[in-house]
């Protein structure tokens, strides 16, 4: 693969969300590699960030540092992702030790401020894991420190690239069905992938901002992509009900636990070796168990979630979100001025091939796995006439094929313009999760929550790309 380091710069510039910044203003030296930083050893730092960035790019790109607080973690992570460099428990001293040009942030969700905050005001650009943050405080100091720093900050939206998401983008800019004036976002997570939100830390508001944020951050993002609009106001319901201590029983973990036998949710993660490398073999360095129990008390996050949500160009959304739905998949409803556009991906119902609902989650993680072509369906109902079936070669892997597609937008092909405008920057990020965040604020206090009230960002009816 031919890259070089000069179109790596151009593709952070076009991703990023100050991308006013010409190119000339970060003046590389072409003669050597892009200087990279990973903070967050976890399964996404060391697999999609990591060693898939060496197996693909190592001609433009050199990891020069390493960072976690897990020790233990951080050492697996050295050996799986394949490099060289320096292993750092504190992030201070690998950024004035290494002096990276980008640095990659994979931590936990609430922690991903203070590696933000730090990369820019060192002088770093910086590429961060979806959510950007947790909470509209921490949102407005990210605001603050990019506008500062004069760098710049992608987002890692790798849904928007997946070909059947794209192919719902080029029906609405096309003016498929006119203008849209209502939608319908159903998302459903199953017993094992919904599950397993409550066993890691996800399950706990103050480490990843709840499911609103956490992982409503993609369909928020896609809505406001979709739309070509931002967010104004979020009315919202949630519950906790399924999970947590709803549970029949309980125990510390379920490897240890004496109801293996009868507990619908047991997982063996002693059959899984890169659970046990990643987590098990490392809790002594931080007590996180990564198979503990779904119905322990300390569960704090909704697992039924249900929202209204008014956009600036006066658009409404009715969103909903299962976390222990038989299946895994979504629908979603644009009605139009000139007709209605319906799209979904993997009800059971509407599918010829069977799908293991045990191994969707997995399969969805993988990178680069050879797999079978298989084609989804879109339908286009025009007002008066008959409804027309638009089919999509669609994949399963690395999020629907978006992963990868969003590396080589960054690292291979950045000269190419994008008619979809997949890039997203730190505008992006933020409108995303500031529905989530209004909604969880909602549910608090039983109000609908303006946008406008959270950030000093003002919802536009047409977005604009990305900058404040
Ligand atoms: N875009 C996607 O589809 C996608 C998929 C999976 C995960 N993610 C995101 O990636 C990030 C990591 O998720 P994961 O599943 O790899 O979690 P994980 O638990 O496997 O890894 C998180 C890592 O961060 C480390 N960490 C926690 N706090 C830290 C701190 N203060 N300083 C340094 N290291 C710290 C932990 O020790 C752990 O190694 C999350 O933000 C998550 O939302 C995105």
């Amino acid at each position: 693969m031919k890259n070089s380091r000069r179109k790596f710069l151009t593709s952070i510039c076009m991703l990023a969300a100050a991308s006013a910044f010409p190119i000339q203003s970060f003046g590389f030296d072409k003669s050597k590699k892009l200087k990279i930083v990973l903070v967050g050893t976890g399964v996404r730092g060391t697999s999609f960030w990591g060693k898939r960035l060496v197996d693909e790019y190592s001609d433009i790109l050199e990891f020069v540092g390493l960072s976690d607080v897990n020790s233990g973690r951080l050492n697996y992570a050295k050996e799986y992702i394949g490099v060289t460099c320096p292993l750092f428990t504190n992030f201070d001293e690998m950024l004035k030790k290494t002096k990276p040009d980008l640095v990659i942030v994979t931590t936990v969700d609430a922690t991903h401020h203070e590696f933000i905050i730090k990369g820019l005001e060192f002088g770093c650009d910086v590429l961060t894991e979806k959510p950007l943050t947790t909470d509209e405080t921490k949102a407005q100091r990210i605001l603050d420190a990019e506008r500062k720093s004069g760098k710049n900050l992608i987002v890692g939206f790798n849904y928007r690239w997946s070909p059947y998401n794209t192919k719902i983008k080029e029906l609405l800019m096309n003016n498929t069905i006119g203008d849209i004036t209502s939608v319908d976002f159903h998302w459903y997570l199953n017993t094992y992938h919904g599950a397993s939100y409550f066993r890691r830390w996800h399950g706990l508001k103050d480490k990843g901002g709840s499911l609103w944020v956490h992982k409503a951050t993609h369909h928020f993002d896609l809505l406001n992509w979709w739309l070509d609009a931002d967010p104004s106001e979020v009315f919202a319901y949630g519950n906790l009900e399924h999970y947590g201590s709803n549970g029949p029983f309980k125990g510390a973990n379920c490897r240890t636990c004496e109801h293996k036998g009868n507990c619908e949710y047991y997982f063996d993660i002693t059959q899984n070796q890169r659970m046990m490398d990643l987590y098990v073999a490392n809790e002594n360095h931080d007590g996180y168990i990564r198979d503990n129990c779904l119905f322990r008390d300390e569960i704090d996050i909704y697992d039924k979630m249900s929202a209204q949500i008014k956009y600036a160009n006066d658009v409404t959304v009715n969103y909903s979100l299962t976390t222990y739905s038989p299946f895994e998949g979504w629908r979603i409803a644009f009605n139009g001025t000139k007709g209605r556009i319906e799209a979904s991906l993997d009800i059971p119902y509407n599918i010829n091939t069977n799908v293991d609902q045990a191994e969707m989650h997995a399969k969805e993680m993988e990178q680069n796995a050879l797999e079978e072509a298989m084609t989804e369906n879109i339908i286009v109902h025009k007002l008066w006439n008959d409804f027309d079936t638009v089919t999509v070669p669609t994949e399963k892997g690395g999020h629907g094929g978006g992963d990868k597609r969003l590396h080589d937008k960054i690292f291979k092909t950045p000269e190419i313009e994008d008619p979809y405008a997949r890039s997203a920057g730190i505008r992006d990020g933020i409108m995303s999760i500031l529905i989530g965040i209004g909604a969880r604020n909602s549910i608090e206090t039983g109000n609908p929550v303006k946008i406008a009230d959270l950030t000093d960002l003002v919802p536009l009816a047409k977005r604009i790309k990305s900058t404040n």
